[in-house]
C-alpha cells in the first residue's frame, strides 16, 4: 500500500483481494495487538457516528488509542496551519484519520505529514465506506464480475468512490441521478479510462434498478450543503428508494446505504426495514474493513494471511 490512503485510486487489484482476505482474518477475531502503546489522531471537521466510532473501536481492538481533535478544539487552517498540524502530529502519532470538507486539505496533510493519513470522508470522496460496501457485497456472496450496482440520487463523495472502486473491480456501476448532480467529471473520465468496468449514467431511476444486483442511495443533501436542502428536495423528488422502485428491481438484490438515512425523503421506511437491505450489516463492515486498512498501513506484515486458508475476493 502507498504511505496514504486517500482514495482508492490509491489501491490496485491485488491490494483490493489482500485487504479483503485481511479483513476476513480481523472480522474472525485474529489480530494480535498491532498497534499496542501507539496513539492515531483523528481530526473531524465534520459529525459522524459510524466512522468516529468505527475508528475508535477498531484501534483500541488492535491494541491503541485514539485521540479526537474537533476543528473547533485545533482549527486546522484557521488556528494553526495545514503544514504544521501535520509536522506536529507526525512527532506524537502513528496515523491521522480525518474527515474535512475540502479534499485538498486532505492532500496536503498527507503531503506534510511522515504518518499515514486515512480520508474518513471529504466532500470529494468515501473510500473506506466504499470498501465496507464492496466487502458486505462479498459477504453475500454477490461479488462476481459484471456485478451490477444502481445508484439513485446524488453524485456526491459516495459515487466517486463507487468510480474510484470500478477502477479496480470489474462492475457494471449505474448512477440514476438529475443531470446537475451528476459526479465528479475528472473522476468519472478516470474510472472509464482504466477500462476496467461499464460506467452508465442516466436519468431514470427504473431503467437503473431493473437488472441490478444493488440497489444503493444517500442523502439528498450531503453534510456542508445545508443551505441547498430545499432546491435539492425539488430537484430529487423523482429519485426516492421506495416500494414502487423496488417493484421493478429483481427480488434478491441488495438495498445499500451508508447512512445515516433521510427517511423519508431519498428511502422510505418500508425499503430500509425490508428483508432486501443490508444497511447495518454494511455499517459493521466500516470496523472491520478499517482494521485492514490500519493494520495494512501502520504495521504491514503484523496480521499474515495464508490465502488457501481464506477466501479472495470472490464469494
Ligand atoms: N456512513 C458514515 O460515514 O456515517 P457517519 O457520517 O455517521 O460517520
Ligand atoms: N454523502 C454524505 C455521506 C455521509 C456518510 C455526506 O457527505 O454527508
Amino acid at each position: 500500500m502507498t504511505k496514504d490512503f486517500l482514495t482508492l485510486f490509491d489501491l490496485t487489484s491485488e491490494e483490493l483481494v489482500g485487504l479483503f482476505e485481511r479483513t476476513d482474518l480481523l472480522k474472525s477475531g485474529q489480530s494480535g495487538l498491532p498497534l499496542e502503546g501507539k496513539t492515531v489522531a483523528l481530526i473531524f471537521q465534520k459529525p459522524s457516528l459510524r466512522t468516529r466510532v468505527s475508528f475508535e473501536v477498531a484501534v483500541t481492538q488492535l491494541g491503541g488509542h485514539t485521540t479526537f481533535l474537533s476543528q473547533e478544539s485545533i482549527g486546522i487552517g484557521t488556528r494553526e496551519s495545514v503544514h504544521d498540524v501535520a509536522l506536529l502530529l507526525s512527532r506524537y502519532c502513528t496515523a491521522i484519520v480525518a474527515r474535512l470538507f475540502e479534499h485538498r486539505v486532505l492532500v496536503d496533510l498527507a503531503r506534510h505529514s511522515t504518518i499515514p493519513v486515512i480520508n474518513a470522508l471529504t466532500d470529494l470522496s468515501h473510500p473506506c465506506q466504499v470498501l465496507a460496501d464492496l466487502y458486505t457485497i462479498r459477504q453475500y456472496g454477490k461479488l462476481n464480475p459484471g456485478l451490477t450496482v444502481a445508484f439513485i440520487g446524488d453524485g456526491n463523495n459516495v459515487v466517486n468512490s463507487w468510480l474510484e472502486i470500478s477502477a479496480l473491480y470489474p462492475l457494471h456501476f449505474i448512477l440514476a441521478a438529475p443531470k446537475d448532480y451528476y459526479p465528479n467529471e475528472s473522476i468519472v473520465r478516470r474510472a472509464r479510462a482504466a477500462g476496467v468496468s461499464k460506467i452508465d449514467i442516466v436519468n431514470d431511476p427504473m431503467e437503473a434498478v431493473r437488472n441490478a444486483d444493488v440497489v444503493y442511495t444517500d442523502v439528498w443533501t450531503s453534510m456542508g450543503q445545508e443551505r441547498e436542502t430545499e432546491r435539492r428536495k425539488k430537484a430529487f423528488a423523482g429519485y426516492q428508494v421506495n416500494e414502487a422502485l423496488m417493484n421493478a428491481a429483481l427480488a434478491d438484490c441488495l438495498v445499500m446505504h451508508c447512512l445515516p438515512a433521510h427517511r423519508g425523503e431519498e428511502i422510505t421506511d418500508g425499503v430500509i426495514d425490508g428483508p432486501r437491505s443490508v444497511v447495518f450489516d454494511q455499517a459493521e463492515n466500516r470496523l472491520h474493513v478499517q482494521k485492514a486498512v490500519l493494520a495494512g498501513l501502520c504495521a504491514p506484515g503484523a496480521i499474515r494471511h495464508d490465502t488457501k486458508k481464506v477466501r479472495g475476493i470472490s464469494a
